[in-house]
């Protein structure tokens, strides 16, 4: 609540703890707005604001005109900004009656038709969206029309479940940033295999995430939370959330953000944080990955696969074998660079024999796995002594009948689970950090030259997020599946 009305408040202050305050100082806009604000839930909404907190606090200061806040809770207040002399700062104070125009507002009385002529033409042109042009005293006016203030759009799932018919382009609520988070307008975001799941009501949801799909994104800072200083208005960044990515605007904790670099497009750069991630902490956090190991990386050309191929490679193993099921994606994983260096067909090929034969007969030190069932008893006897195994899916199923312990006893093996979408936001920070101080800055975009690279299959536009849905069911991609916010 902005405690209009008491003199001794800094305007700074008011203002910047009520983001919805929007400052009208004409008497025509006044009038003439008035009504057209009384349609919020209607289908046209317009907004007019004078610089990024409304009128300049020091000019509405200097000038002494009065000027109309709307509160956070709606109720509208006249006030005056006045600055004090002792010490230059300034205060509010409530006006009990509204000033009568002065003539000085003829000029602005002119923008004004300007406005509301250019907000009908656009409105009948069903266009949404910002403009901003220059107006008198070097004041920018931002005009935005919407359908609703608070209303967005985003990749909806009708009846919240189902098939990918299911998925359309509707309408919800903006997200808010609290305290530590941050609003970003996305530009692109990337599809996971458990996008699917989720659309199918088969994900098990952490507890508070977004029941919009998309835990991937990159884009623009629109707001920081509370607490929130390293990120400002327009930054450009990519990022990881618990979901609600398939969306025109997402909250995310700050600290899973990261600067997007000039070179890395916007497809690119959404494409790299929930691959990247969960590759990096399942290679090199829980297995250990180091130099001189072998590695067997299964769903080798999945968008978690090349990652985890190239992150091998960029720690130093010896042999990284890659499994996958067609010719096609074989061929792709061996001749990229920083590829695999060893590639099998597991639906026509033993891959434990594979192991063996490229090791002399070791066996891999270290196995990610996403299969689970098929692929169980052949990654016990692929493992080499001391091998570490990290599980991150069971895509085949995650019942094993009959099978022999002894195995992980006597080749002292380590098999470990894990997630990344449950996990605290303390840890997600952490491995965003360790991330980029290890490996985030030697990845380039898809066509770059760096020793990591992202692999982009298909962009989308998210239109046409139906058609992304049903290639990543088919099997067909090599690397990320993409949409793009248009
Ligand atoms: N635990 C975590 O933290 C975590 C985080 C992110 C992703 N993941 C998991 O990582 C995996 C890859 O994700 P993604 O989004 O990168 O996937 P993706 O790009 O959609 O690729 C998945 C690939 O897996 C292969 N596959 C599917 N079913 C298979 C089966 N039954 N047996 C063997 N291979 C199979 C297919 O390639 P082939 O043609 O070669 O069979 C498919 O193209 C998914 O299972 C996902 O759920 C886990």
């Amino acid at each position: 609540m902005v405690p209009w009305g008491h003199s001794g408040v800094r305007l700074e202050e008011a203002v910047a703890d009520t983001p919805q305050v929007e400052v009208r100082d004409s008497p025509l806009r006044k009038t003439l707005f008035a009504p057209l604000e009384m349609r919020r839930r209607s289908d046209i909404i317009m907004s007019a604001l004078y610089g990024p907190n409304g009128r300049g606090a020091h000019e509405a200061a200097q000038d002494q005109r009065p000027s109309e806040g709307v509160t956070r809770d709606g109720n509208r207040k006249i006030w005056r900004s006045v600055e004090s002399p002792q010490t230059d700062e300034l205060d509010l104070a409530e006006l009990n009656q509204p000033k009568a125009p002065e003539p000085a507002l003829f000029f602005q009385a002119h923008v004004d038709v300007v406005i509301i002529l250019l907000t009908l033409l656009l409105t009948l042109a069903g266009i949404t969206g910002t403009l901003a042009f220059p107006t008198w005293e070097s004041q920018t006016c931002l005009l935005t029309t919407t359908n609703d203030t608070n209303d967005m759009r985003a990749v909806l799932i009708k009846d919240g479940k189902g098939p990918v018919d299911n998925l359309y382009l509707g309408e919800t609520e903006t997200p808010t940033p609290g305290p530590g988070k941050v609003l970003i307008k996305v530009k692109a975001f990337g599809l996971n295999r458990m996008d699917i799941m989720q659309r199918e009501g088969r994900y098990p949801m952490p507890p508070g995430a977004p029941s919009t799909l998309g835990v991937e994104f990159s884009g623009h800072v629109v707001q920081a939370g509370a607490g929130v200083s390293e990120w400002k208005e327009g930054d450009e960044v990519l990022g990881l959330a618990s979901g609600g990515a398939y969306a025109e605007f997402i909250v995310a904790p700050h600290r899973n953000l990261i600067k997007k670099p000039a070179d890395l497009s916007w497809i690119d750069a959404a494409s790299i944080p929930e691959v990247f991630l969960t590759a990096f902490q399942a290679l090199v956090v829980l297995a250990e990955v180091k130099k001189g190991d072998d590695v067997l990386i299964h769903a080798g050309a999945s968008g978690v696969g090349i990652a985890a191929i190239q992150l091998a490679r960029f720690y130093g193993a010896n042999t990284v074998t890659a499994t996958a099921s067609t010719k096609e994606k074989l061929d792709m994983l061996l001749s990229a660079p920083n590829g695999a260096t060893h590639a099998v067909n597991y639906k026509t090929q033993d891959f434990a024999e594979e192991v063996k034969k490229t090791t002399g007969g070791k066996g891999v030190d270290v196995i990610i796995d996403f299969v689970g069932q098929s692929h169980w008893q052949k990654n016990i006897d692929s493992l080499a002594y001391d091998g570490r195994m990290t599980m991150l899916a069971l895509m085949s199923g995650a019942e094993v009948p009959n099978f022999n312990l002894a195995p992980i006893l006597y080749k002292r093996l380590r098999i470990q689970g894990s997630t990344l979408r449950a996990r605290s936001e303390d840890y997600q920070a952490e491995l965003v950090a360790r991330f980029k101080r290890e490996a985030f800055d030697h990845i380039t975009g898809s066509s770059g030259d760096g020793r990591i690279r992202t692999y982009i299959h298909k962009v989308y536009p998210w239109t046409e997020i139906q058609a992304a849905h049903r290639e990543m069911e088919a099997n067909s991609n090599s690397g990320k599946i993409m949409a793009e916010v248009v």
